[in-house]
């Protein structure tokens, strides 16, 4: 097993695909935003399969595949099955926006993906396209379709819950996910470089205690990897989490690093340290080399976020890592 400094187990790693999206939400991309990663540095499925095969021997378990958004890099399924077959990797999970996700549903669930979690803060058509500045919300809504018919399990709706944008629909979302059988999760936006910076964020605990009020919500536990910590009716018909990384921070308990499309390490999100793991691997590093760089990105977590107010702290953008 992995142990941070701290004595914190590392299990959960997050694996970005693509810096690239189709969506432009402000929270997680700058506006007019062209500085993404070169195709030519990302990590090609032998690289990434190597990585997370290394990890999977230290003892993670856990993979969630993010972006950008996953589903524009080519041919994802066949990745998702080569890293379903690592031996010690037990979760595999995918975090989307679903405008495309119609299309590959089916072939996700074959490949080995058993859960999904979707980005989605409105179910008002003119309102979801200010937020992504792009008039998808049908797609999506029949992504979220296709993909409770291939039983993934249990499908998470992000909300990243926007003061004087979003907080007025936060009911109609607990609605519209009770009825479907959804995992509705509100977050806190964070600040990531520069964005997540004009929204502002919502502390979500005095709406935590006004839903638990509502619909007699008691704590429960809903299977995943990451921060939330839920609210359920006794039915399970609600089921409801709070992502709290700014009112009230969960690093106490982190589990996890990230890797970017080009093989950056990062031990933190809310930290601009990182180890580059593609330059290693081109240069035809060993198992041992390989295995001792993952080590001193772990050895390097520091212990809490340092998100801030100076948006030098941390210079990459919640997209570069899926969040
Ligand atoms: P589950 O395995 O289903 O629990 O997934 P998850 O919550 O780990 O993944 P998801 O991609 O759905 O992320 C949900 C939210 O949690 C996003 O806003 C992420 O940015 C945020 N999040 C995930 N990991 C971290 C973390 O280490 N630190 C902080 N501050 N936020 C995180
Ligand atoms: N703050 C909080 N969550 C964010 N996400 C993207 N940017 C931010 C931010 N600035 C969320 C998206 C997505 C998840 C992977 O990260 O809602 O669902
Ligand atoms: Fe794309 Fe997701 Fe970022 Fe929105 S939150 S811009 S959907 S990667």
């Amino acid at each position: 097993m992995l142990y941070d400094r701290h004595g914190r187990r590392i299990e959960y790693l997050r694996l970005s695909v693509t810096d690239r999206c189709d969506l432009r939400c402000a929270y997680c991309m700058p506006e007019g935003f062209k500085g993404y990663e070169e195709p030519a540095n990302w990590l090609n499925f032998d690289e990434i399969e190597r990585v997370v095969g290394a990890f999977g021997r230290l003892g993670v378990r856990r993979i969630r595949v993010t972006g950008g958004e996953p589903l524009l890099r080519r041919n994802l399924p066949d990745l998702a099955c080569r890293l379903a077959a690592l031996p010690g990797i037990e979760d595999l999970s995918l975090s989307t926006n679903a405008t495309q996700l119609a299309r590959h549903a089916q072939a996700l669930r074959k490949a080995g993906i058993s859960r999904l979690n979707v980005s989605l803060d409105s179910l008002d058509p003119v309102r979801f396209a200010a937020i992504t500045k792009r008039d998808a919300l049908a797609f999506v809504l029949d992504g979220l379709r296709a993909a409770r018919e291939e039983g993934f399990g249990p499908i998470k709706i992000n909300m990243v819950v926007m003061p004087g944008v979003s907080d007025d629909e936060i009911d109609a979302m607990v609605a519209y996910c009770g009825e479907q059988g959804f995992v509705l999760r509100l977050i806190e936006t964070m600040p990531v470089g520069q964005t997540g910076r004009n929204t502002g964020f919502i502390p979500l605990g005095p709406i935590r205690e006004r839903l638990r009020a509502r619909f007699g919500l008691v704590d429960g536990i809903v299977p995943g990897g990451g921060p939330a910590k839920y609210l359920v009716s006794p039915d399970r018909r609600f089921q409801i989490g709070f992502i709290t990384p700014m009112s009230q921070h969960f690093c106490e308990t982190c589990n996890r690093v990230r890797l970017g499309v080009d093989g950056t390490l990062y031990p933190c999100l809310g930290d601009n340290d990182s180890v580059n793991l593609g330059t290693l691997l081109r240069a035809g590093c060993s198992d041992a080399q390989l295995q001792s760089a993952l080590l001193e990105g772990i050895g390097r977590k520091p212990f809490k976020h340092e998100f801030g107010e100076d948006p030098a702290k941390v210079i990459r953008f919640m997209s570069s890592t899926g969040g």
